[in-house]
């Protein structure tokens, strides 16, 4: 009897929606930011994708559900599409094929499939226990000019009648472009886009308007499952509009602040919603493994977001999300470096530190487009192909993240902190348990590697430690150097992320799986491939060659 009883509750577990997810919820998670109509076709036909045309390349929400599989064992618990709501067809730049161009809130967007076509993907995910990431846009509309006869009186004429469910002149706010502007009140006032593609913008400041928008957060979350939305241009938006939108969502809420500046982007953190997209990092980020002689210190020495945050409810967890592209950057490869020591120490600075990861879709199969619409390439010319390496490397950052939130209840609120290191090119980050080692030396055999040093006391003298990322071994020196110092030699430019060999597990479902069980004595340690350098006195110096099978 126990167990029929125990599927009709697992049953109705899955079919009753999920309840809300929280900040806390989502900080343990990782997320895949994918462009619908761009991630996977209907019936896996293999349709040409030129993203110069600005066009409909055939992505849709059926496609999304036929490659969960793809997603999911990448080892992401949470996907983020597209906007939802119908958009712009034929304007000066193309068609709204990304979603950022609404025309009707209320109106799905028909290229992407049908509602239920967007419920199946919501319930398709929540049935893998994966979490619906809906990216809503509330600022803005696109408006096609109907006569773009510029006149001081008035810009251009819209049909503000097709601007729906609003469709008068007064519900968005006089015309007048943002353009390099960076006054607070010009940035909420007046538009973004320009005489071809106007983007009126929503008078967030009317009651009615207001009223109007939370009722529909309100619905469209509830109606589709939503467990958390991304909100496009927050900080074009009064920041007190923010806090009853999100408690409309009822929702985590991300908010899209563009900026350099971490105090800029922390202000809005807690304050107008729950997380923000770290900006500020993802530039340094940039800076400093963009190439073989970029600027490591803002990295390591900008304060982080939740610190700066102003003061919030006790007991309020907000989230940072950390991402190294999306669809409004440049890929990291076409601007920065197509070194793959580069790309792969970049990408993991993302996964180790203290903001929720966030992958953007083709990444992990190394796509190369330059700043949008090259950007946002067609994922299914790439097969979706697994025997990749960024694939396997994906796959090994989310293996030790959720190994380490596993291994350290305070992982997730342990605010990452860099140690200091005398070679100009290594990094290194603690973020108990996971160590991590970051190199922006590149790729390049001939150039002479990097030696990290590992402070003494940080790890008894004898332990041995697993680079999650090769399933290497490194053993902490044993006394015979001064005792627990170690000095690692980077290999290839390649980055490392320590923890404890004791830590891995044998269930074969997480890191390094064929090393489970090596425990922290090196007894288990046989000689083989690796490069290890033990002890302080050997820097330099092959003393012990390790690695486990
Ligand atoms: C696949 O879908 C596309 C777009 O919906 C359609 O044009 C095409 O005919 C379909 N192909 C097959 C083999 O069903
Ligand atoms: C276009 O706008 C200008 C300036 O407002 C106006 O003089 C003109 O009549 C308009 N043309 C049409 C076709 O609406
Ligand atoms: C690196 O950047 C910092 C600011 O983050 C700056 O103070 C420093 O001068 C730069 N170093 C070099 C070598 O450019
Ligand atoms: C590789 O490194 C060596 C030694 O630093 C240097 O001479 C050479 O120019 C580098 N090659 C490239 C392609 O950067
Ligand atoms: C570490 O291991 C070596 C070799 O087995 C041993 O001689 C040494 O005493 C150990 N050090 C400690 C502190 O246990």
């Amino acid at each position: 009897m126990l167990l029929p009883l125990f599927a009709v509750l697992l049953s109705l577990l899955l079919a009753s929606p999920t309840l809300a997810a929280s900040a806390e919820d989502w900080s343990k998670r990782s997320i895949y930011q994918l462009v619908t109509d761009r991630f996977a076709t209907s019936n896996d036909s293999v349709a040409p994708c030129d993203t110069s045309l600005r066009t409909y390349c055939g992505g849709s929400w059926t496609g999304i559900i036929d490659h969960l599989d793809y997603i999911q064992q990448m080892g992401f618990d949470a996907v983020w599409i597209s906007p939802i709501a119908q958009n712009a067809e034929d304007t000066a730049y193309g068609k709204g094929y990304h979603g950022y161009w609404s025309t009707n809130l209320d109106l799905l967007n028909p290229h992407f499939g049908a509602d239920s076509d967007l419920k199946a993907l919501s319930k398709a995910l929540h049935a893998r226990a994966m979490y619906l990431m809906l990216d809503v846009v509330v600022n803005h509309y696109a408006g096609v000019p109907t006569n773009t006869t510029i006149s001081p009186a008035n810009l251009f004429t819209l049909d503000y009648s097709s601007l729906l469910p609003f469709g008068t002149q007064d519900d968005f706010h006089p015309q007048c472009f943002i353009g390099n502007s960076n006054d607070q009140a010009v940035l909420e006032q007046c538009w973004l886009g320009d005489e071809n593609l106007p983007l009126p913008d929503v008078n967030t400041e009317d009651p009615g308007v207001v009223a109007t928008l939370n009722a529909w957060i309100k619905k469209t979350v509830s109606e589709y499952g939503a467990d958390g939305i991304r909100i496009d241009t927050v900080k074009h938006i009064r920041r007190n509009f923010w806090p009853d939108f999100a408690k409309s969502a009822g929702v985590f809420t991300l908010g899209e602040i563009l900026t350099t500046d971490p105090v800029y982007a922390a202000s809005y953190l807690g304050a107008a919603v729950d997380g923000v997209f770290d900006y500020p990092k993802y530039y340094q980020t940039v800076t400093a493994f963009g190439s073989t002689s970029g600027n490591l210190s803002a990295l390591q020495t900008s304060p982080s977001l939740p610190a700066l945050a102003p003061p919030s409810a006790p007991g309020r967890r907000v989230l940072t999300a950390a991402f190294l592209e999306n669809h409004d950057q440049p890929r990291f490869p076409s601007y920065a470096s197509t070194d793959t020591a580069l790309t792969k120490n970049a990408m993991t600075s993302v996964f180790v530190g203290d903001g929720m990861p966030v992958l953007y879709y083709g990444q992990e199969q190394g796509y190369q487009g330059g700043a949008d619409p090259g950007n946002r390439e067609a994922l299914w010319l790439s097969g979706y192909e697994t025997n990749k390496p960024l694939v396997a490397h994906v796959k090994a950052l989310n293996a030790a993240r959720k190994l380490a939130i596993a291994k350290n209840p305070a992982f997730l609120t342990t605010q990452a902190s860099w140690i200091q290191q005398s070679n100009p090119s290594a990094l290194m980050l603690s973020k108990p348990p996971l160590l991590t080692l970051l190199t922006n030396i590149g790729a390049n055999t001939s150039a002479v590697q990097p030696t990290w040093h590992i402070p003494a006391g940080m790890y008894k003298p004898n332990t041995t430690l697993v680079d999650l990322l090769a399933c290497q071994a490194v053993v902490v020196d044993g006394g015979e150097a001064g005792g627990g110092v170690t000095e690692v030699r980077a290999q290839g430019g390649m980055p490392q992320v320590l923890v404890p060999a004791s830590m891995l597990s044998r269930k074969g479902d997480g890191a390094c799986p064929a090393l489970a069980g090596a425990g922290g004595s090196s007894g288990a340690v046989r000689a083989g491939r690796g490069r290890v350098v033990r002890g302080l006195a050997a820097v330099g110096t092959v003393v012990g060659v390790v690695g486990l099978l």
